[in-house]
């Protein structure tokens, strides 16, 4: 038996028996966590600048959340959503109406991966528009299920031998410089004006707007590098959705709930969207999302054509309405907001070192949702930022050496770039910890070149 194995023993079982197609930061069993740190089976004791992929917001196994769902478990797992309601359920929408990021946003379905409630969303945008097609961003992630990765442009990985994909999905550029052929330096004026002249060029040359049910977008671009979407951007497809009767899409799995510093990204721009998709954070651990309409939308649904047998959870929703206590009750959104700061600061601060500066193209991001882009030498010849004289795959080398170090930390797109996610409420000491790990990786593999 596995279990009665050694931790070496377990790992080697772990690489025979789990599935190829999983990639991993480490070959490790993590053992336990609490709150910014992760145990691993070797002794280890992890600073989690990940959390999950952008999930344990709170803290691995922050007590309040894991005495909910611990609760809940001795009074009801399964009120299956399609039998009747639950008040874990409901209680949860009570918390997030409040916070929504328009009063329009009042009617909800719940889920349990980010994927699904993609793919609920697409499939409310056909039925409430009666149009098959829909156009999303260069760059974005959506899902790995058949509807979501169809509407992913971040990396072929996803989709790649997996064709035929779903039919009627049009992309158009995400304003960011990379993608764009741009420089660093371009204004954001610009970006949004070539991103926006492309897009009617794609409602003119591949989609008609009669044809066209959406526009998928998300508030911070996240696997495509962590780039946040410019208000005159979003005030430009609403404007695009509004004329033509589109719906506007906003994909919030990644950067909503708290991450940015709002409870939405959306907040930023004051953008309305008319469908809003949430996960992650949402639960701290816990699988559980949710698409988000107006009821005046969501009315037109048949009964029945959404649905699924563990949608809404109720021991999920339950460490979701913690979750949303906890956020109120001990001011995270104020901590995000500081340290964010201090974040932005120390990385200013490794860009300052001169034998560093000509590695670093970018530092971005808002809230404790933000990124570092290094420059490459095998960039294609035609991208305006080749850099011959800049050392080899940076992200992931600077990401292995601060796991060496202590720290777990994400690359993220097809660029080099590393992605900071930490918990929203990370202690200035840890956020420092980080920094100073960070700017050591950097220092050390850039002298290795
Ligand atoms: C923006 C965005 N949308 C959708 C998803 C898919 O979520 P899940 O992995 O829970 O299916 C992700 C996951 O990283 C994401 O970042």
């Amino acid at each position: 038996m596995a279990t009665s194995q050694n931790s070496q023993d377990l790992v080697d079982f772990g690489q025979k028996h789990v599935t190829k197609g999983l990639a991993r930061l480490t070959e490790a069993i993590i053992t336990s966590g609490e709150g910014s740190y992760v145990n691993l089976h070797d002794g280890r004791r992890m600073l989690d600048f990940t959390c999950g992929i952008g999930v344990t917001n709170l803290g691995h196994c922050h007590p309040k959340v894991s005495k909910a769902a611990a609760d809940q478990c001795m009074s009801l797992v399964h009120g299956q959503c399609s039998i009747a309601f639950h008040r874990p359920y409901l209680q949860l929408i009570e918390k997030l109406l409040p916070v929504m990021p328009d009063p329009s946003l009042d009617s909800f379905f719940f889920w349990n991966s980010g994927t699904e409630a993609v793919e609920a969303a697409l499939k409310m945008a056909r039925q409430l528009t009666g149009r098959q097609n829909i156009i999303v961003m260069q760059g974005g992630y959506h899902g790995r299920t058949y509807g979501a990765m169809g509407m992913t442009r971040s990396k072929t990985i996803y989709s790649e031998g997996s064709a035929p994909l779903m039919p009627g999905v049009f992309m158009t550029p995400f304003p960011y410089w990379h993608q764009l052929s741009m420089l660093p330096s371009t204004s954001e004026e610009e970006l949004v004006k070539l991103s926006l002249y492309q897009l009617d060029l794609v409602l003119s040359q591949q989609t008609a707007p009669r044809d066209t049910s959406a526009i998928l977008i998300e508030t911070v671009l996240g696997e495509g590098g962590y780039i946040p979407a410019p208000t005159s951007f979003l005030q430009g497809l609403r404007q695009v959705c509004d004329k033509h009767g589109m719906l506007l899409i906003l994909d919030e799995v990644q950067c909503g709930f708290g991450r940015t510093g709002k409870y939405f990204a959306a907040e930023y721009s004051g953008v309305k969207p008319d469908i809003m998709i949430i996960a992650k954070g949402l639960a701290n651990g816990f699988p559980l999302s949710g698409v988000i309409s107006r009821k005046e939308l969501t009315d037109k649904l048949k009964p029945g054509s959404m649905g699924g047998t563990y949608a809404g959870n109720a021991v999920a929703c339950a460490a979701g309405v913690a979750c949303a206590d906890v956020m109120r009750e001990e001011k995270v959104l104020a901590n995000t907001e500081a340290r964010s700061k201090e974040l932005f600061q120390a990385l200013h601060n490794v860009r300052e070192n001169p034998a560093i500066r000509p590695h670093i193209l970018d530092v971005r991001g808002v809230g404790l949702m933000v990124a570092v882009e290094f420059s490459s030498p095998t960039a294609s010849p035609h991208d305006p930022v080749h850099s011959p004289s800049s050392p080899k795959n940076l992200a992931s080398r600077v990401a292995k050496r601060c796991l060496e170090k202590g720290l777990l930390i994400l690359t993220t797109s097809v660029y080099e770039v590393i992605r900071f996610i930490p918990p929203l409420n990370i202690s200035k000491e840890d956020m420092a910890k980080g920094c100073k790990i960070f700017g050591e990786a950097v220092e050390e593999v850039v002298k290795e070149g």
